[in-house]
């Protein structure tokens, strides 16, 4: 009863902030991502009537208690739907480096929910598995599928509608995503912690929800007619617009170091100089930056100049989760 799952990190264009519900993992709103195909955990499971107790091994080593926790409450929901109390053996090897301010949840949940699924024979489709991975961590949900993604809020309280769906296939667009590294220190609020805090005490988190289901079908319009401009100016003014609601939050939430606005300025300056480049911005002083393929390398040489800027890596579309 034994299976494994490689399944690839995604970065928010419209971003998930603020749960409706805690515990279901249920969000405010509805977001769209890009899957990317350089950095992925992959994950295997194996459950045994033989285990006595559940354990987690992470990058080879025993995990803290923090995450191995999150895991064995998640392998509670898998064994809950199978109808079994066996124990499970869980060994998640990363390849998503942590200061690089991606989602390693994002690609962890959803490898852990379809290996688990998979090694105890459940046969849930990719819907049920968008639903099972996001009561993990929100933004795993869309890390079941390739390319383009939305996630779409639901309305429903117990959560059977707020699952991913694919927009667009990897190979359907190619579009260059640099990770810009301006500092390698760990976030102090974790993105759970920040958008919780904002929900309840920021002032501004009405006008992101007035708002962000616009910025959506916008992005959404701009990924069918392939307008990258287009899809950049709402990516960016969307990303903008959270941090702006974490300014207002009680006490107040900053991500960004120097390095970050330096690197927005740059960007912008860019623009001035012809370059289509467009950043966004997640819970972390790093800024992704999106441009089409045939600017990427003066991107890259040009961001590398900036004396805040320690690393770039390059991304692009990659594809769901692959049983190995
Ligand atoms: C800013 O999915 O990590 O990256 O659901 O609490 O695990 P939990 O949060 P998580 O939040 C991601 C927040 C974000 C935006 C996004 O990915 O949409």
């Amino acid at each position: 009863m034994k299976a494994t799952v490689k399944a690839n990190t995604n970065i928010a264009l419209i971003k998930y902030w603020g749960k409706r519900d805690e515990k279901l993992f249920l969000p405010m709103n509805s977001s769209l991502s890009i899957t990317l195909d350089k950095f992925y955990t992959t994950t295997t499971v194996e459950f045994d009537e033989y285990f006595e107790s559940d354990i987690f091994l992470l990058n080879n080593r025993v995990a803290g208690t923090k995450e191995s926790s999150k895991v064995f409450n998640f392998l509670d929901k898998i064994r809950e739907l199978a109808g079994t109390k066996m124990r499970a053996r869980v060994r998640a090897l990363n390849n998503v480096p942590t200061a690089a301010g991606l989602a390693s949840s994002a690609s962890g949940f959803a490898a852990l929910a379809a290996a688990g699924a998979k090694a105890l024979n459940l046969k849930l489709d990719e819907r049920e598995l968008s639903i099972l991975a996001r009561q993990g961590s929100g933004s795993a949900c869309r890390s079941i599928y390739g390319g383009f993604v939305e996630w779409q809020k639901g309305v429903e309280t117990d959560g059977s509608d707020s699952y991913a769906t694919q927009l667009l296939p990897e190979q359907r667009w190619n579009i260059s995503i640099l990770s810009v590294l301006v500092a390698s220190k760990e976030k102090k609020v974790s993105s759970r912690e920040g958008m919780k805090n904002t929900v309840e005490t920021s002032p501004f988190y009405s006008g992101w929800l007035n708002t962000v289901e616009d910025d959506l079908k916008n992005a959404k319009e701009a990924i069918r007619a392939r307008d990258f401009q287009r899809l950049g100016n709402v990516v960016e003014a969307n990303a903008l617009k959270m941090h702006a609601t974490m300014l207002g939050a009680k006490p107040p939430i900053l991500y960004w170091q120097g390095g970050t606005v330096e690197v927005i300025h740059h960007i912008q300056y860019m623009r001035t100089c012809g370059f289509s480049a467009y950043f966004t911005i997640d819970a972390g002083p790093n800024v992704k930056v999106l441009c089409p393929p045939e600017e990427e390398r003066r991107m890259y040489e040009e961001l590398l100049k900036l004396p805040a800027v320690e690393e770039i890596l390059v991304c692009h579309p990659g594809s769901g989760i692959q049983y190995i």
